[in-house]
């Protein structure tokens, strides 16, 4: 199995849960010493970049299968995102199609959806995207969709949490400015449930769209309290969205800016509106370890020593 951002948030547990389940993998790095993480694992390890369809090639030969979350991640301008997270994955897919890997799962997005306006999202649901990184995973999920060889499913991921994410990062300084409406619902998941998610959806059939989520949608507001109630000191800094959505509008066309969440459509996705049904795990043959924020928030802040770990987005290191 070769996972691609094997050195992200995500891509660390899956090859934490694949190496648990005794899964032979592959893990793809783009940074020397980020794939440094991934030794205690005992993964083999391979360098790959998303922009050189050489080294792609290279990594999933003698694969069977990839679990695909590589590429700038982040919320900035199209053109910022298509080289790795479209073209990206048109090599990704050109390259399993030449070595007869058989099957592609691929870390997709909720944001692929517009505000759901209080309807559950399904598979089935419309997808216009109102920002620019919902739309670079949506032209992704078409070049997997346009794959005849290859069998691909695109798990659109919600909001995915953890003790190694950006937003659990910034809580770490006890402040967090949050510039969103507070009471917009936003579907989360605990990391772990994703990866468990991600691994199992490769010995399944399912193809095409796949919206996941734990099985309670709820508001920022509520999320924030109930990690208010293990971490009081934390304090939550509403913010009036606009003005900083203006300044960050023009923050994100300086030249040459390095991978970041600082960014105007940042903003504009914190404050969709999107609800998904309970129990979409299902659909995987699954039960979510974490079914609510209220068992997977203090998980999370029970595994809360993190050692080694740097966020690639704050890792400026040959980047
Ligand atoms: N986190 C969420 O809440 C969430 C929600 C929905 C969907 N997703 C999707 O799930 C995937 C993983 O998310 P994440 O939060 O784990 O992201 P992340 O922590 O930012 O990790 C991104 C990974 O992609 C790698 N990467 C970046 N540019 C690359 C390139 N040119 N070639 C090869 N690899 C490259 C990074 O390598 P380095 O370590 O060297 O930088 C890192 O391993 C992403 O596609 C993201 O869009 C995430």
């Amino acid at each position: 199995m070769l996972v691609t951002g094997a050195t992200g948030f995500i891509g660390l547990e899956v090859c934490r849960v694949l190496s648990q389940a005794g899964i032979p993998t592959r893990a793809m790095f783009r940074r020397r010493h980020r794939g440094a993480l991934l030794g205690p694992l005992g993964v083999d390890l391979v360098f790959g970049d998303l922009t050189s369809p050489a080294s792609i090639d290279r990594a999933v030969q003698g694969c069977r299968a990839v679990i695909h979350l590589g590429g700038r991640a982040t919320f900035e301008p199209i053109d910022r995102l298509r080289p790795t997270l479209v073209d990206g994955t048109r090599s990704l897919v050109e390259a399993c199609e030449r070595h007869g890997v058989g099957r592609i799962v691929f870390g997709s997005s909720l944001l692929v959806h517009g505000p759901s306006d209080g309807l559950e999202l399904t598979s089935a649901s419309p997808t216009n995207p109102v920002i620019d990184y919902g739309q670079a995973k949506l032209e992704a999920e078409a070049v997997l969709a346009h794959s005849g060889a290859v069998s691909a499913l695109s798990i659109r991921l919600p909001h995915v949490y953890g003790w190694n994410d950006l937003l659990f990062g910034i809580l770490r300084s006890r402040l967090l400015p949050f510039p969103a409406d507070l009471d917009a619902r936003f579907p989360h998941m605990h990391v772990t449930d994703a990866a468990l998610a991600l691994m199992a959806a490769v010995d399944q059939s399912v193809t095409g769209p796949l919206p996941i989520a734990d099985d309670l949608t709820v508001t920022w507001r509520h999320f924030f309290e109930v990690i208010e109630t293990y971490l009081p000191e934390v304090q939550i800094l509403a913010m009036p969205a606009k003005p900083i959505e203006l300044a960050l509008r023009v923050a994100d066309r300086l030249p040459l800016r390095k991978p970041t969440m600082l960014a105007s459509d940042t903003i504009r996705g914190w404050n969709l509106d999107l609800t998904v049904p309970p129990e979409t795990m299902k659909q995987l043959h699954l039960q979510c370890r974490y079914p609510t924020i209220e068992t997977g928030i203090p998980a999370v802040l029970d595994e809360s020593l993190p050692y080694r770990w740097r966020h690639p987005l704050l890792d400026r290191r040959n980047g």
